[in-house]
């Protein structure tokens, strides 16, 4: 590989690594993010720009300053057009999905993302396993059964590793994308002895892995892939609904180490370099969601370890119960009534995109004397930040949003905690019923207000980890059923 040892390319790759930790640090807080964003673009500009310039051949020529006749010679059309092509059909359809994407659907956008690494990586590896010399990665070897392409044992531990890696994302991605798109359940699917053959699969890959070292025979490599594929289906087959944050970030960690490893099989430091940033902060943010919502890593990693089948108090509303309805007058008094509010945002709000109008609402209690606070859960919403993000996008200052540590102790002080379409987050199941599904998860302890506005469309509908939620039938409830942002709208109308 000629190319990957030009100090100019490695200058160019590391100028991009640079770029793109300082899009990770940018994308750490709301303020810089998009900053953050910027840079990130620039990073992979440099990082595109240079893959090129030292792998189509004219550039390449031009740039290394050969001569007219070895230019000539070297001119590779079809390899341009192929990748001007690939780019351009590329680009078209990531920005009609950005454009089109709604918010809300952006967890299944990025699990579906991630399959394409875990894909790219694993046709990557394939492509070198078939053809080892165009890669650079073995050496003719004269046998008694004629020539044979010895590839070197240091790329085959990169390749199998690649290849297991990619087809676990490939396959774990699809699954994941299934479950958040609702074309598959999201409770989870418990397979008799699954620990038994989950460990088994894995076993036999590693073993696998080694054994590719010694032996390049196509059934090793192919049967690497195949039961990797497998796994990556079995780990997240299991996985409960209210678990599924945790096993995003995961996925897009397996996709940075898939990346990474695709980056040694074809000598590209940029990929290596990106590729361990992307694993390693997907690590880090699955570590941290699981701290968040009180779950062993180790435990969700392995596919649902300790979720038990028939298990979870998964149950449908029980609308059979005394509540009490309340309206958008009745909710306008008493907000403007109240020394405190505290608004809790879920998923609902963002499906009914009433962050707008919530702020219009929050600013005329505000104008009246009320404090108001945001209480953000971690995993409120489909995706990490998710509502810090809508909230931002209408402006709400950031030194009114609290993070569920900061404020739950605030609670039983308030007079108004009002919740709109928010569900899972607020469920003290979570902290009674050892049954539930999301036991354990540290919950927003909205009960505790004095008044819980809680608004969401009918008694029907339950959360996204599907179980019924006790604070609707409490005394101190009254439930604004509507749609989020022709509630506050109404609201909005009465405080006026
Ligand atoms: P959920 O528990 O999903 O509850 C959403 C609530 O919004 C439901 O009660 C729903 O009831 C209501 N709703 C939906 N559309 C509405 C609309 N247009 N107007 C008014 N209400 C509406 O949401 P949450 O409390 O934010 O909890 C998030 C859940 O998603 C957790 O279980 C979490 O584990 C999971 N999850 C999170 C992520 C991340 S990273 N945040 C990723 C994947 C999964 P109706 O249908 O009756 O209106």
């Amino acid at each position: 590989m000629p190319h990957a040892v030009n100090p100019w390319v490695a200058f160019a790759y590391l100028v991009a690594g640079v770029c793109f930790i300082l899009a990770l640090r940018g994308l750490s807080s709301p303020t810089t993010s998009q900053r953050g964003n910027r840079f990130g673009m620039i990073g992979m500009g440099i990082a595109v720009l240079t893959t090129l310039v030292t792998h189509v051949p004219t550039i390449t020529v031009l740039v290394e300053g050969y001569d007219y006749a070895a230019l000539l010679s070297a001119i590779d059309t079809v390899a341009v057009f192929e990748i001007v092509a690939a780019i351009a059909l590329g680009a078209a359809i990531g920005l009609t999905t950005a454009r089109r994407i709604a918010m809300t659907a952006m967890p299944q956008l990025v699990a579906a993302f991630h399959s394409l690494v875990g894909l790219a990586a694993v046709l990557v590896a394939a492509a070198a396993y078939l053809n080892p010399v165009a890669f650079g990665i073995a050496l003719p070897v004269l046998t008694p059964d004629g020539a044979v392409a010895l590839i070197n044992p240091v790329s085959r531990i990169e390749m199998g590793l690649g290849v297991a890696i990619g087809a676990i994302t490939f396959s774990g991605s699809v699954i994941a994308f299934l479950k958040l798109n609702g074309n598959m359940g999201g409770a989870p699917i418990l397979l008799p002895a699954r620990h038994v053959i989950n460990l088994g699969v894995l076993v036999a890959i590693v073993v696998l892995v080694a054994y590719f070292t010694f032996d390049q025979s196509p059934w090793v490599f192919w049967t690497i892939t195949a039961l990797s594929f497998a796994i990556g289906f079995l780990l997240i087959v299991p996985i409960g609904g209210a678990d599924m944050p945790v096993v995003v970030s995961m996925l897009n960690s397996y996709s940075g180490w898939a990346a990474a490893a695709m980056g040694f099989t074809l000598h590209n430091s940029a990929m290596i370099i990106t590729g361990a940033l992307v694993g390693s902060s997907g690590a880090i943010l699955s570590y941290i969601m699981c701290r968040a919502m009180n779950r062993s890593f180790v435990s969700v990693i392995a596919g649902g370890f300790g979720a038990e089948a028939g298990g979870g108090g998964a149950s449908a509303a029980k609308t059979d119960r005394p509540w009490k309805r309340g309206s958008a007058e009745d909710a306008a008094f008493l907000m403007s009534q109240a020394e405190q509010v505290i608004i809790v945002p879920g998923y609902g709000m963002a499906v009914a995109q009433a962050q707008h109008v919530l702020r219009e609402m929050a600013d005329k209690l505000k104008a009246e004397g009320v404090r108001v606070k945001y209480a953000i859960h971690p995993v409120a919403g489909r995706m990490p930040g998710h509502m810090n993000v809508l909230l931002a996008e209408a402006n709400v200052p950031y030194d009114e949003v609290f993070e569920l540590e900061d404020i739950n102790s605030e609670f039983a002080q308030t007079d108004v905690a009002f919740v709109i379409g928010a569900n899972d987050v607020t469920n003290p199941a979570a902290k009674t019923d050892k049954t539930s599904p999301i036991y354990g998860m540290p919950v927003l302890d909205v009960e505790k207000a004095k008044t819980v506005l809680f608004v969401k469309r009918s008694m029907g509908g339950v959360g996204y980890a599907g179980v019924d939620n006790d604070v609707f039938y409490r005394d101190n409830t009254m439930m604004l059923l509507a749609d989020a942002k022709k509630m506050v709208e109404e609201i909005v109308k009465a405080l006026d």
